[in-house]
């Protein structure tokens, strides 16, 4: 594998990086565009868009050429096993992220992988342990909840940090799109529990989930959830399927601080087309932030004389804000797109200076005993469930891994 320095850690290697991307839909396109523009705007480790995999070899060989990558491939096994491949992408389904992440890690490739990390808590778990080992051979990987990079939340999260809310009491986070309002709208692999391992849950809940985790900085000791499908049979190439994942969950997580977050996603919220809200309430102050307007962020200073509070509209597009100094003048807004670039010029410098990137896999995996425990919890009447026994017990090494 090639490294970005030396043995002594100081001299520049001169190979760069080879990246090999294993899908090319929605977010093949997204990380592409981000590998394709990060090093015009961040100082990063020299790397090349070696190979593009999928199944299809037209469609992959026309993806590679549009955008950026040297070459393309549709046995991924093959290209793990090349030596001037030394990062991984997965933009695949979940079904396919343990065994490709897996392989890769011990074929001492760096893997970023889309999350959530898995389909299900086993696969998780076997994903964290590969992690472990591999990290002990300085070999790096990250789950890609993008959000974590929108500059304005991780303002927020270093507000929090700085105790600027307070205590926080409770955050109401909710992920509402409306994709599958239509009961005629077909199968797809995101309706299949095999192919995706659950449905609104584990696509936009998992995102809600972390954010939840990252910006309190916090760990959740108890689950109560309820999921619900509204339509459970749809189109397919042989008429009718079942669809066997959720259309919509909730869920309350009490936070080990004590604080209680409220979690509600949907793909059935007609006239919302991809409405991630999060607001966080302390004793000293509050946050509100919107996706829709991801430039900025609601703050309230409760601690000011109560006759001068208001949330107050942060544009959060200052060079001291997070990420921003690389971009444009003050007030030239940024866009969705700029997260997957954040999160793959995190990668890169975590590589180059040797040190784990986050969301670690350990990080998913807590993500993923979430999910499994709102289902185990929705199955059980919205019965609590007490996440730290629960873990333990599924778990018995449970140490995070960046510990
Ligand atoms: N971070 C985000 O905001 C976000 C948004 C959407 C999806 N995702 C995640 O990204 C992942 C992929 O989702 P998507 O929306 O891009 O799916 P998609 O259906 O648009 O694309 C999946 C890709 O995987 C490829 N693929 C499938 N089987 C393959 C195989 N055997 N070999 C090689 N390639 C194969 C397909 O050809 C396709 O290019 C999922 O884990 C999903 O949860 C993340």
């Amino acid at each position: 594998m090639n490294s970005p320095e030396s043995t002594d850690g100081t001299t520049p290697h001169p190979t760069p990086l080879g990246v090999a991307m294993i899908g090319y839909a929605f977010m093949g396109k997204a990380h592409s565009n981000a590998w394709r523009n990060v090093a015009s705007y961040f100082d990063v480790p020299a790397f090349e868009q070696r190979v593009l995999v999928g199944r299809d070899s037209e469609g992959v060989a026309a993806a590679a050429k549009k955008y950026g990558w040297a070459e393309s491939a549709t046995d991924w096994r093959a290209v793990i096993a090349r030596d001037d491949v030394d990062i991984v992408d997965i933009c695949a389904p979940g079904w396919m992220h343990a065994e490709i992440a897996i392989a890769a890690l011990e074929a001492g490739k760096h893997v970023l992988v889309e999350k959530p990390l898995a389909n299900t808590l086993a696969e998780a778990e076997a994903m964290a342990a590969a992690a472990r080992t591999a990290r002990e051979k300085g070999v790096r990987s990250m789950v890609g909840f993008n959000y974590r990079r929108v500059p304005a939340l991780a303002l927020a999260r270093e507000l929090i940090a700085e105790g600027r809310l307070g205590t926080v009491r409770h955050v109401r986070a909710a992920y509402l799109q409306d994709w599958l309002v239509d009961p005629e709208s077909p199968m797809t692999w995101r309706l299949n529990k095999e192919a995706a391992g659950s449905g609104a849950l584990g696509d936009i809940a998992s995102h809600t989930i972390d954010q939840v985790l990252f910006l309190l900085d916090g760990q959740v000791t108890e689950v109560s959830g309820r999921t619900h499908t509204f339509t459970t049979r749809r189109p397919g190439p042989r008429g009718l399927e079942d669809v066997t994942v959720d259309d919509a969950a909730w869920a309350t997580l009490t936070l080990a601080s004590g604080a209680v977050a409220s979690v509600e996603v949907s793909r059935v919220a007609t006239g919302q087309k991809n409405s991630l809200k999060l607001e966080i309430y302390g004793d000293k102050g509050s946050i509100l932030f919107d996706l829709e307007n991801l430039n900025e962020l609601g703050f309230l200073d409760a601690t000011l004389p109560v006759r001068e509070q208001g949330f107050r509209r942060i544009l959060v597009n200052e060079p001291e804000h997070p990420y921003m100094d690389a971009w444009w003048p003050q007030g030239h807004v940024i866009g969705w797109e700029h997260t997957f670039t954040h999160e793959i010029r995190d990668f890169l410098t975590a590589i180059k200076d040797g040190t784990d990137p986050a969301p670690s896999f350990g990080d998913g995996l807590a993500v993923q005993r979430i999910l499994a425990a709102v289902e185990e919890s929705s199955a059980a009447k919205s019965t609590l469930i007490q996440l730290t026994t629960h873990a333990a017990a599924l778990v018995p090494a449970a140490a995070p891994e960046g510990a």
